[in-house]
């Protein structure tokens, strides 16, 4: 760091005019830096609200593939997709979840054929699909691994096997990455990339994404025998090391903006891509206080996200994706 000192250094110089803070602003927010998440519920020409995030949409297949490749038209590269399980579908083991022809998967094909361009991702994990709303097997009162891990590989290859182009494991069972890797390898999906939910944290700001795919009133207890406790910092890197060195292309930070000196840290010490997620609380929170007229989303939804960026995330999954591509655009 240069040694500076006023007046001969004026920081404000290099603020005066647009012009000049474009010439050095450091970091920069575009459409390709976004993953827009998109719920799907079955039926046709079907879209409800999400009663806790304003302005999101679980829609129908057909109308999903309409919103993705409005997506794919603004430049957004990846969307990942989330079911809502038709209830009478979930049951103790999460079978569903391995029915080549579940809705995701349904949803998977339909988008790949019509809008080839974009990259589809999809979660593994049982949550959607348990009628106790939990990421693995359940027994008794524990959450078992390596039980857990089966019904994982079974669902990530349902998934491959559809088309889809990212794996994204979010269940936090320990093997899982080195699992699936090693299932693909034998499956002929070698190409299957794997976004890993390397450092997802026990947290209280994923309230409405459990309303909006129907597993919140479902959910006995909690998640914190599987999913880090906010304290830690270590245990991310952890949790890092370990995803990559079974066969993670990349990882991911959640929620977001709470975290994102785990995102700097992650970017730092392993120098590979990482993603942050700005969850559905962090999206409430934001949406919740623009509704009363608190706050500027023109302004507050922009800076949120150039914040990621600034921390060294490579992209941001939001859902405020398509609005902040549009606004890129205009
Ligand atoms: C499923 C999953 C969750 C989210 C993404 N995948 C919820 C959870 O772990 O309970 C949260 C996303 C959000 O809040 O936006 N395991």
């Amino acid at each position: 760091m240069t040694q500076s000192s006023y007046p001969s250094t004026r920081l404000r110089r290099n603020r005066k005019s647009p012009w000049a803070r474009a010439l050095v602003s450091e970091n920069t927010l575009t459409a390709a830096d976004l993953i827009w998440p998109v719920f799907v519920i079955e039926g046709q020409n079907k879209s409800e609200a999400v009663a806790s995030m304003p302005g999101v949409f679980r829609c129908s297949i057909d109308l999903a593939v309409e919103r993705v490749r409005e997506a794919a038209d603004l430049g957004i590269p990846l969307v990942a997709l989330f079911p809502n399980t038709d209830p009478a579908l979930r049951n103790e083991t999460g079978s569903e979840a391995i029915n080549a022809n579940n809705l995701i998967c349904r949803a998977v094909r339909a988008i790949k054929a019509g809008v080839p361009e974009i990259g589809v991702m999809c979660d593994v994990a049982l949550d959607p699909y348990t009628s106790h709303g939990q990421d693995g097997l359940m027994e008794g009162e524990r959450i078992v691994n390596d039980a857990s891990l089966e019904m994982l590989v079974k669902q990530a290859l349902v998934q491959a096997d559809a088309g889809c182009d990212v794996i994204a494991p979010s269940d936090m069972m320990d093997g899982r990455i080195g699992a699936i890797r090693s299932a693909f390898e034998k499956a002929g999906h070698q190409d299957v990339q794997i976004m890993a939910y390397s450092a997802k944290y026990a947290s209280g700001f994923y309230g409405p994404f459990r309303e909006a795919v129907g597993s919140g009133g479902l959910l006995k207890g909690d998640k914190r025998t599987y999913q880090m406790d906010p304290g830690n910092t270590d245990e991310a890197m952890r949790e890092v090391a370990m995803d990559l060195v079974e066969g993670a292309d990349m990882v991911m930070v959640k929620p977001g903006m709470p975290y994102l000196d785990i995102v700097s840290r992650v970017k730092r010490e392993f120098g590979v891509p990482t993603f942050a997620y700005q969850v559905s609380g962090e999206y409430a929170m934001i949406m919740a206080a623009v509704e009363r007229g608190w706050l500027d989303p023109k302004k507050v939804i922009p800076e949120s996200l150039l914040a990621f960026k600034r921390a060294g995330a490579d992209g941001i999954l939001t859902y405020f994706a398509v609005d902040m591509a549009k606004s890129l655009r205009a």
